[in-house]
Parts: C-alpha cells; sequence; structure tokens
C-alpha cells in the first residue's frame, strides 16, 4: 500500500542557537546579500528534509532569485504568481502542504512536494521572501511557521 510520508523530524531543534548563530552571523555585516547568502547556508545545514532555501529579492515590481541553496532555479517570480508571489500579494507567510494542489505552483525542482513562504520586508514595504521547498509532504506545520518567521525577523532587523 501506499504510503504518505510525513515528517517526523524534531521541530523542536534548537532554533534558538540558529536565532544566535543567525545573529551573530549578521551583526557586523552591512551589506543584504552576504546576510542572506550566509542564512541561506546556515538554514540548509540547519533544517532536515528540505531541498531547496533561499530567497527572492523584490526588485522593480517582480520577484528576482537571489543567495539560496540547492539547485538552479527560476530566476524571476511575477507578483501573485507561484507561491512565492502568492506571499508578496497577501504580505503573509503562505505554507503549502501539497504543492501538487497549489494553483499555479511554480516547478523549480520536480522533488519539492511541500514548501514555505515567508515574506521579509523593510521599512514597511516588501524586500523580498525566504522559500524553502521540502521533498516530503507537509514537512512545514504552523509550530515550524512560527520559527520561521521569528529567523526572517532576525534578517529584518539587518537588512
Ligand atoms: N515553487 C516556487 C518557485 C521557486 S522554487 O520553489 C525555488 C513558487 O511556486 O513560487
Amino acid at each position: 500500500m501506499f504510503e504518505v510520508k510525513t515528517y517526523s523530524g524534531e521541530k523542536k531543534k534548537d532554533y534558538e542557537l540558529l536565532y544566535k548563530q543567525l545573529q551573530a552571523l549578521s551583526e557586523d555585516e552591512s551589506e543584504a546579500v552576504t546576510i542572506l547568502a550566509n542564512a541561506s547556508a546556515l538554514l540548509n545545514q540547519f533544517l532536515d528534509e528540505i531541498n531547496w532555501v533561499g530567497f527572492y529579492l523584490w526588485k522593480h515590481d517582480e520577484l528576482i532569485l537571489g543567495p539560496f541553496q540547492g539547485l538552479p532555479a527560476c530566476t524571476r517570480i511575477p507578483y501573485g504568481k507561484g507561491v512565492c508571489g502568492a506571499a508578496v500579494e497577501k504580505e503573509a507567510t503562505v505554507l503549502v502542504e501539497d504543492v501538487s494542489q497549489f494553483p499555479g505552483h511554480i516547478v523549480c525542482d520536480a522533488v519539492s512536494q511541500s514548501e514555505i513562504v515567508v515574506p521579509i520586508f523593510k521599512d514597511g514595504k516588501i524586500y523580498g521572501v525566504l522559500d524553502i521547498d521540502s521533498p516530503i509532504l507537509n514537512r512545514f506545520d504552523e509550530e515550524e511557521k512560527e520559527y520561521l518567521e521569528a529567523v526572517v525577523q532576525i534578517i529584518e532587523k539587518h537588512i
């Protein structure tokens, strides 16, 4: 019988340690792209069961690919398109348990099954998004959404 693989990792993994490491890597750096590059590397090392983590940046009314870890990805995403564009439109985190059920999902890596996109703001305006893809269904839940939103809050303080 087909068994749906669900995430059973240790959600309570030491997010506090991650926050400290991110803070330490960001506090003396003024270049946003450098902060985002290290943040993507840190998240990639910290999160299990993911296949892509990175940033899209809001430039000239579209999202463009920023620092990331994973396979090469689509370079530009219009407002409202895909999960990333939806997060920009809603100005809120979009958590997708099964990307095949999300209308307009943009496939960058065919192994992706679930996804979370957290918007990033600077001076009250959209700055970009944190995008994380997983090869398993239901990888992200409300609890982890809050942890990842806290990650983005640290990034917002430094960019
Ligand atoms: N799946 C995203 C596109 C970006 S990749 O996942 C890296 C979307 O639907 O917006």
